[in-house]
């Protein structure tokens, strides 16, 4: 049985309905309308131990109330969940007992206590033996640079602290699921690093469970193995991370550096057929090809006929172009997206 099983999983909240200004904020008091919103349509996702999911999708589309009710957090309107055999939402204390949760948009630590005092709480509530949570804290401080914090008061903490410390404090327990909302959402190249690998190390030592929504596809490209993709609140995608690679990504880019400019071969590249030529200077370039109809070695040896090549390499189809894809409903990236390689080209040298 799987870790994690969520079977025809749906979530409607009421909304207000409210006409602009004074006169319709009375209107509402007197006369309260509501819609109803289905954030989350019937769904069936199973996740199983030591999996590294990525759950994505645009603002609005249903991730963040879906770890709410796996979390226990917000209780669905219908359908069923059991992680680890439990219903999170029924048996909320045997739930966090098995669960960590970061959520980037605000913190589970004590506002006004000293970060190593928040941990200190969280032993005596989790019933942590002290032999671990020993170990893990030493190994926390360690792995994700806490010691200059821990004994600030998490509201003086940087978001970036703060981030930190909430991920140990979701992990102090040694749980087997560990549920990400945005876990860097706001924090600089360098914090976010830190924390891919501090969850990298988790899952592989530990096979913790990882669940993990963020817009950051650095993120998922570093951490997971499995992509999951809702859109207005129904999973539209389900699979490996590499297969959903290779199935939508149709464009290959080789990125060369000449000696000199080499104006001809430009025009010739551009004018192929299933090539994209983005010209980054007169000695930079990337060649953007469908794969179906070139291989690599084609395009090098095109470019190297006509002079002499500094430097090349490929670049894997980004993330960027995957998900977008996907979204769009196109089995295959078309061609003429040349900005879109450049973009994504851009990005993977950032
Ligand atoms: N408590 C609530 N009351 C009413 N509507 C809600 C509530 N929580 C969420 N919604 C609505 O449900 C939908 C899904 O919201 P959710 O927070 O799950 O999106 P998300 O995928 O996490 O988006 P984001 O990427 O912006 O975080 C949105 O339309 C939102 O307005
Ligand atoms: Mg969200």
């Amino acid at each position: 049985m799987s870790i994690i099983e969520a079977k025809e999983l749906s979530k409607s909240f009421m909304q207000a309905v409210k006409e602009p200004g004074l006169a319709g904020a009375f209107k509402h008091l007197l006369f309260p309308k509501h819609i109803e919103k289905v954030a989350v349509k019937p769904l069936n996702l199973s996740v199983e131990a030591g999996e590294t999911v990525a759950y994505v999708g645009p603002n609005g589309a249903g991730k963040s109330t879906t770890i709410k009710m796996l979390t226990g957090i917000l209780a669905p309107s219908a359908g069923s969940i059991s992680v680890n055999g439990i219903n999170p939402y029924k048996k909320r204390m045997e739930n966090a007992a098995q669960i960590g949760a970061v959520f980037g948009q605000r913190t589970q630590l004590w506002w006004d206590i000293p970060i190593v005092e928040s941990f200190s709480l969280l032993k005596d509530i989790y019933h942590i033996p002290e032999a671990v949570y020993r170990r893990n804290l030493d190994q926390f401080i360690e792995l994700l640079g806490m010691d200059e914090f821990i004994h600030l008061s998490a509201r003086k903490l940087s978001l970036g602290q703060r981030m930190r410390a909430d991920l140990a404090a979701a992990l102090l327990h040694n749980p087997p699921i560990l549920y990400l909302d945005e876990p860097t959402i706001g924090l600089d190249v360098s914090v976010k690093q830190k924390i891919r690998e501090f969850i990298k190390k988790i899952n592989e030592e530990q096979q913790t469970t990882v669940m993990l929504t963020t817009h950051d596809l650095g993120d998922i490209e570093d951490l997971c193995k499995r992509l999951v993709i809702i859109d207005h609140g129904s999973i539209i995608y389900d699979g490996s991370l590499s297969e959903v690679k290779s199935r939508f990504a149709r464009n290959r880019l080789i990125f060369f550096q000449i000696a000199e400019p080499l104006p001809l071969l430009m025009e010739q590249l551009a004018a192929t057929p299933g090539m994209k030529l983005v010209q980054q200077s007169e000695l930079e370039f990337s060649v953007a090809f469908d794969r179906y109809e070139y291989t690599a070695s084609d395009v090098v040896s095109r470019v190297m006929r006509q002079g002499e090549v500094v430097d090349f390499r490929m670049e894997e189809t980004g993330i960027e172009q995957v998900i977008k894809a996907v979204y769009d409903g196109n089995l295959e990236l078309n061609h003429a997206e040349s900005g879109e390689v450049a973009q994504s080209h851009a990005h993977s040298q950032a």
